[in-house]
């Protein structure tokens, strides 16, 4: 059966799973940590090499003051009580996305975890915080002009090499829970052929079993990338 090599999730549905409940939105996002959690495992057990979450768009800053400072504080934590499980996963960390913006805190955290783990052999985590496909392909053309490259050399290869994913394979299955079927400026070059799984499942309800349903969708598909 076929493994996908890269799995990218879009994490929707923590406020409508709050909301249900008659909570505030932050015990939605707190809730959505512990799922965060139980996938990264579940991901590391089924052999995917690397998985991308997205918890924060460049777009995401344009919320209430509250709710970002809240989910910026919710990594924080999430970053350093977490660091013992990635290290007996073996998992390696990766932030993926704009530094201009993110608190310093959560700046120092991120690279902590990364260097920390960076010799890890599992599954390469790459978290999405301040990630934004247009804004990641703009600085990639302006990255092929600060290197100096003449316009014949600008081609596929050259803005893959510069992306925040340089020498991260393609996203082959897309999965975005909570009913919606929008790709919200996530992965717009690196999916160009991946499978999508949408699911009515709100984030913090997403589980082993949801993951290995979306593992399950993706061997039946015929992957022909454009050829026949
Ligand atoms: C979408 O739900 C979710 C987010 C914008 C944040 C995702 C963040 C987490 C899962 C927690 C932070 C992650 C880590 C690793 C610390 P929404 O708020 O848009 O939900 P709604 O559409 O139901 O309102």
């Amino acid at each position: 059966m076929s493994v996908p090599a890269h799995v990218a999730i879009i994490m929707d549905g923590n406020g409508r799973w709050a909301a249900q409940r008659g909570l505030p939105r932050i015990k939605g996002h707190k809730a959505g940590v512990r799922a965060v959690e139980r996938i990264l495992e579940a991901a590391s057990e089924a052999g995917l090499q690397h998985l991308s979450l997205y918890a924060f768009s460049t777009e995401n800053w344009k919320r209430p003051a509250g709710e970002v400072m809240a989910l910026m504080a919710l990594l924080r934590i999430y970053l350093r009580v977490f660091l013992p499980s990635l290290r007996q996963k073996r998992i390696r960390f990766h932030h993926l996305g704009s530094r201009e913006g993110i608190p310093p805190g959560v700046l120092a955290d991120m690279d902590t975890l990364a260097e920390a783990t960076r010799n890890h052999e599992g599954l390469c985590f790459h978290l999405a915080v301040n990630y934004g496909s247009r804004l990641e392909l703009a600085q990639a053309a302006r990255r092929c002009v600060e290197d100096g490259l003449s316009p014949e050399a600008v081609d596929e290869a050259a803005l893959n090499d510069r992306l925040w994913t340089a020498g991260v394979p393609d996203v082959d299955l897309l999965i975005r829970t909570s009913g919606e079927h929008r790709i919200s400026n996530f992965m717009l070059w690196q999916a160009a052929y991946a499978e999508f799984h949408l699911t009515d499942c709100l984030w913090p309800d997403f589980g082993p079993a949801e993951l290995r349903a979306a593992l399950d969708d993706y061997a039946t598909r015929d992957r022909r990338f454009g050829g026949l």
